[in-house]
Parts: structure tokens; sequence; C-alpha cells
């Protein structure tokens, strides 16, 4: 099975102007980005997304990958993104507006546990490997976790502190238990409360956590991942066909189009 790794070491975004367009993906990080969006254009695709429904993302950070997936369905629908630090939800934004000229952008500064404004029924939630990242946050003070992410570049590495925070996390178990728990409690009431049509979860291999000690971070990811996979369902039999055309581990994606709309809760 191929993984996913994240092109190459050398992703960088280069500085140029103000504000949150000053971080413009170039070169490696942007055809990463590029190739990850194709995976979510063939995934939303055979999954028949309506480009003019309702998508709930959570956590993109600096990284537009499901923006580029949507870009290439022509998305017109209404993107709403669920990202609590500013400095990555105006860049997302910024670059969303510009990739879905014809969609409706709406920021949503919350986390996943407290964010406001969802809709009762949505066509799809997506998330792109950020489970680790949903850990991190709900192990660590508010503060602290805002301030990690907002540290972060499009394309760059993470830094110090964030790898820190994660092997301090990875030494405790008893938080590590309490963060899974919390974290798979938290979507599984984001699913009940939107009800979407479809989910879609990645958590693909990541070249840079395997080459900077972030190797927990990965497998807890994983096994989070899998219980989520257990409490919704599983990822639908075509939807495994279909990961496995695209060569990826079926084990690291949550797919399925079981349509929650008329769940109750
Ligand atoms: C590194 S980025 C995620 C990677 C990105 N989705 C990608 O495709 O590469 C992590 C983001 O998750 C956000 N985040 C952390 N905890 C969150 C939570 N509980 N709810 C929503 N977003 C959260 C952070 O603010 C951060 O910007």
């Amino acid at each position: 099975m191929a993984s996913l790794d994240a092109g190459s070491g050398d992703s960088r975004a280069r500085a140029r102007g103000d504000g949150p367009s000053r971080l413009v993906l170039e070169g490696s990080a942007r055809r990463w980005n590029e190739a990850i969006g194709r995976l979510w254009a063939r995934i939303l695709e055979r999954n028949r997304l309506d480009r003019e429904g309702t998508v709930v993302e959570v956590g993109p950070g600096f990284a537009d990958k499901i923006g580029r997936g949507l870009a290439q369905l022509r998305f017109a629908g209404t993107l709403l993104v669920v990202e609590p630090c500013a400095a990555p939800r105006d860049w997302v934004v910024e670059s969303y507006r510009s990739l879905l000229p014809r969609a409706k952008i709406v920021p949503l500064a919350g986390d996943i546990g407290t964010v406001r404004d969802l809709p009762e029924r949505a066509e799809g939630l997506v998330m792109n490997h950020v489970i680790d990242d949903l850990m991190l946050g709900a192990a660590l003070p508010p503060g602290r976790a805002s301030a990690l992410f907002s540290e972060m570049v499009p394309g760059g590495p993470c830094s110090p502190d964030l790898r820190l925070a994660w092997r301090r996390l990875g030494d405790d178990r008893r938080l590590l238990e309490a963060t899974s728990r919390r974290v798979v409690r938290e979507l599984c009431a984001l699913v009940s409360a939107i009800r979407p049509r479809l989910v879609v979860m990645s958590h693909y291999a990541s070249w840079y956590q395997r080459t900077h000690g972030l190797e927990t971070a990965d497998r807890l990811a994983q096994s989070v991942l899998v219980q989520l996979r257990d409490r919704l369902g599983g990822t639908t039999p075509g939807n495994r066909r279909l990961l496995a055309r695209l060569r990826q581990d079926p084990g690291r994606w949550f797919v399925s189009d079981r349509d929650w709309r008329s769940a109750t809760s």
C-alpha cells in the first residue's frame, strides 16, 4: 500500500506582503496539497457530494488540501471552516475564497466542543489529518494550544515546542487516555449535531511525523480513528474499494456515506 508521505522535507512557504496572504504556498508544499486535494476530489465525487450543499471542515490549519479537492469539483455550496486559531483561520479562508469563487466560505471561530452556528444538517463533515492535533488541542490549556498552532507556517515544519508538547503528552498515559476519550466523544457529538450525509476523515502516514520523533502522535491518532470508525459504523464497502484503487491504506481513512441525516442522536 502506498503511503501518502508528505512529499519531501523541503516544503516551504515564501513570505510575500502582509496580512494572511503573506504566506503563499509554493514548491513542494503546494504540490503536496494539490496531490492530497486530488484524492479528496476522487473520494467526494465517488460519494456524489452535492456541489451546492453545506460542508463542515474541522481544523484545516495552514493547509488548503480539502479546498483544493472541492475546487476540482467546482464546489458552489457553503463551506463552514471550524478553526479556533485566528492566524490559520484567516489564511485558509483567504485561500478558500480564491480557490472556490462560487462557494460561500464561513469561518467559525471555535473548537469542536464549543463551536456555535453549526447547521442542523450538513451534506458533509470532512477532516484532513487533524486527529493528532485535536488530541494535542484537548490536552493542553487553551491558550497554550492556540499559541503552538499559530506559530506554524503554511507548508513548514512543526515548531520544536509542538514536538516537545507531544513528547510530554506521550509520557502521560492517563492524560492520553482521557484526551482520546474526549476527542472521540466530541467528534461523535459533532456528527449527531450536524447529521451529515457523508463523513470523510484521513490520517495517512506522515513523512514528517516519522522523521521527527512524532510516531506517538501518529499511532495515537490512528487508534482514535479506529475508535471513531467503530462508533460510527465503519468505512462502507464501496469506499474501501475506492481507497484500494487510490492506493490508500483503508486503516488510515474513514469514509462513510451512511447518511446520518435521519439519525436522532
Ligand atoms: C496542523 S493543523 C491540521 C493539519 C491540516 N488539516 C492538514 O491538512 O495538513 C491543526 C489545526 O487544528 C486546529 N485544532 C486543534 N484543536 C482543535 C479543535 N478542538 N477543534 C477544531 N480545530 C482544532 C488547530 O487550531 C490547528 O490550526
